[in-house]
């Protein structure tokens, strides 16, 4: 990853922190630049700059490396209601639409987003992008059981899914213990649609089609800072 772009994700998640106050139920994003969020809400919490906040970690390594941090957590068991998150994403179209599961924390990340009055999502400006799915695939996460029907249904689609794996071959797992299908489908002209079906499968536990849930987009990039706003 080039210098420029840490450097754009580290300014669009500080930036983000802005909107964090005390005493928030905070969701706190999986991945690269929503990691520097959780930097930043630690440093501002051991600066008494920041007190009483609760962070919900997005996946297992977030809720790792928030417990290292020393920021307090908490679970949507106690707190059924998130004040704000700050998450990260894979693509974002010009309705602030996304594509998310990149780290595979989607299933994680789409709970909290729903859950979260404000789901401020921070990105680097290599993301934005006219039409989802032209820069990167949907990730889907299916059960184990009947993997190779479901791979067999979004071929039926229009997707080439790959089953994803890690670095050293053997297959990725997300925390509930499920396998990923990265799906490309090129350019998605109606992703509510596209959506609308994969909610349909029964062997499909979620998918990457972050539709209408993004309340804000900060977008870090050669031209400075943007901060978009969803029109409702
Ligand atoms: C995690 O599952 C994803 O949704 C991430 O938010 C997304 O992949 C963005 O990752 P980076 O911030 O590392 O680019």
């Amino acid at each position: 990853m080039s210098a420029d772009i840490t450097r754009f994700k580290q300014q669009a998640a500080e930036h983000a922190v802005q909107f964090v106050e005390s005493g928030m139920v905070v969701g706190l994003g999986h991945g690269s630049t929503a990691a520097f969020a959780v930097q930043r809400i630690a440093q501002l919490l051991r600066a008494d700059q920041l007190r009483d906040i609760l962070g919900i970690p997005c996946s297992r390594q977030v809720e790792r490396e928030a417990r290292r941090l020393g920021i307090p957590l908490t679970t949507l068991e106690e707190h059924p209601v998130v004040d704000l998150t700050i998450d990260g994403a894979d693509e974002v179209d010009p309705s602030l639409n996304l594509i998310k599961g990149g780290g595979g924390a989607l299933l994680r990340e789409k709970i909290v987003a729903q859950a979260s009055q404000r789901e401020i999502i921070v990105v680097d400006e290599s993301k934005l992008s006219p039409v989802l799915g032209t820069h990167c695939p949907v990730p889907v996460e299916v059960v184990p059981f009947g993997w190779r029907s479901e791979f067999a249904y979004l071929e039926s689609l229009g997707a080439r899914p790959t089953l994803r794996r890690k670095a050293d071959g053997t297959l990725f797992k997300t925390d509930q213990g499920n396998l990923i299908l990265d799906c490309d489908f090129g350019p998605i002209l109606q992703p509510d649609q596209l959506a609308d079906r994969l909610n349909a499968r029964a062997g499909i536990v979620e998918h990457g089609l972050f539709l209408g849930l993004a309340t804000e987009v900060i977008v870090a990039g050669r031209q400075g800072i943007r901060h978009l706003r969803r029109e409702l």
